[in-house]
């Protein structure tokens, strides 16, 4: 097992695949996008392999591909049969902003997926377009009952509440657990994209969501499930499906945290709003071996900081953006 210096057991590592994404959400880049990492730059699949394998003899089970969005890179469900193969790899899972997951969600199944998070702001075209920059909100939509089709399970919608922009959906995305069997989870809106500026004021907070919700009708709360990450799990009485409300900025969830996360070009880093980076690409384009790699896991998890900044004054943004670290 491993435990970093506050004593957190550290068994998650969010992987992301690739920087590209087909989306262009407004708090997350600018409309011509971001410079991209260089194709030789970022880690092959092979490379992936090993370092899952090496990290799960280690203590790492829970793995979550990540991107940029992963399905643009091809042949990511390969990538998963190859890691579900892998002895000590428990839970994998992916998320993704679900516009090409109607072609993939069969594929990715049958590939050994078990559960996805499909990102999705608005059920509204018109906002959709308005805040992804991208007319696709039809296809995510066939996406998302392509998923729950094929048996993926449990299939959960990640919406960034942001005032000004898509608060006024917050009960009809609540209102799609009364028919069906989603995840709805609200997530705060966090200072690290590098799309239109964050400001303070926008963030609509977890405690906002839930008084809101609580209108709806009682929320239940559900008891936390073994690979459960930083949501608060809730069932609004007489709904199918479920309610998570993911407050890193009101609540924040640090000394709970699992994880770990490998950027595209092979660096760990240990907090999502930390800028440090351990290179495990370098070692394994330097002919290292699976001692070195170890040992790199083991530089990172001691270099793990106790929390993030959000909301102090020694708050930084990060170098970099969401699409390049996975959220
Ligand atoms: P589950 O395992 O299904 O619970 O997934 P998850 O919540 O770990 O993953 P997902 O990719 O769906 O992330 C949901 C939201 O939580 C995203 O907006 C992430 O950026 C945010 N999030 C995930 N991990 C962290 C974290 O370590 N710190 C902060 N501040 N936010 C996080
Ligand atoms: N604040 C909160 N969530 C964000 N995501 C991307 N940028 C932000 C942000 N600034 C979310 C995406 C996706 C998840 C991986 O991270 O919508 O659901
Ligand atoms: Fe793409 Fe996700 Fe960024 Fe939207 S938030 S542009 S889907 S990486």
């Amino acid at each position: 097992m491993l435990f970093d210096p506050f004593k957190r057991k550290i068994n998650y590592l969010r992987i992301s695949v690739t920087d590209r994404c087909n989306l262009r959400c407004r708090y997350c880049m600018p409309d011509e996008g971001i410079p991209l990492i260089p194709h030789e730059e970022i880690l092959t699949y092979e490379e992936i392999v090993r370092i899952v394998r090496v990290f799960a003899t280690q203590g790492i089970s829970k793995i979550r591909l990540t991107g940029g969005e992963p399905l643009v890179r091809k042949g990511v469900a390969e990538l998963i049969s190859r890691l579900s193969r892998i002895e000590g790899i428990e839970d994998l899972s992916l998320t993704t902003n679900g516009v090409l997951l109607k072609e993939f969600a069969q594929d990715l199944k049958q590939a050994g997926l078990k559960r996805i998070n499909i990102s999705l702001d608005s059920l509204r075209r018109d906002r959709f377009s308005q805040i992804t920059r991208k007319d696709d909100f039809q296809r995510v939509w066939e996406g998302i009952e392509e998923a729950l089709r094929v048996g993926l399970s449990p299939v959960k919608i990640n919406m960034v509440a942001i005032k000004g922009l898509n608060d006024d959906e917050v009960e009809s995305f609540a209102h799609l657990t009364f028919d069906l069997p989603l995840t709805v989870r609200y997530i705060e809106y966090m200072p690290s994209g590098n799309g239109e500026e964050w400001k303070e004021e926008e963030i609509l907070t977890i405690p906002q969501i839930k008084a809101r919700l609580e209108k709806l009708g009682p929320m239940i709360p559900i008891p936390p499930d073994r690979w459960d990450g930083p949501a608060r799990r809730y069932r609004i009485q007489g709904a199918v499906g479920e309610i998570g409300l993911i407050g890193p900025v009101s609540s924040h969830f640090c000394d709970e945290c699992n994880r770990l996360r490998l950027t595209p070009d092979g660096k760990i880093r240990t907090c999502l709003f930390s800028d440090e980076e351990i290179d495990v690409k370098e070692i394994l384009r330097a002919g290292g071996s699976d001692l070195d790699l170890k040992e790199r896991l083991f530089v990172a998890l001691r270099a793990k900081p106790e929390r993030h900044q959000i909301n102090t004054h020694q708050f930084k943004k990060c170098q970099r953006g969401m699409s390049a670290i996975g959220g």
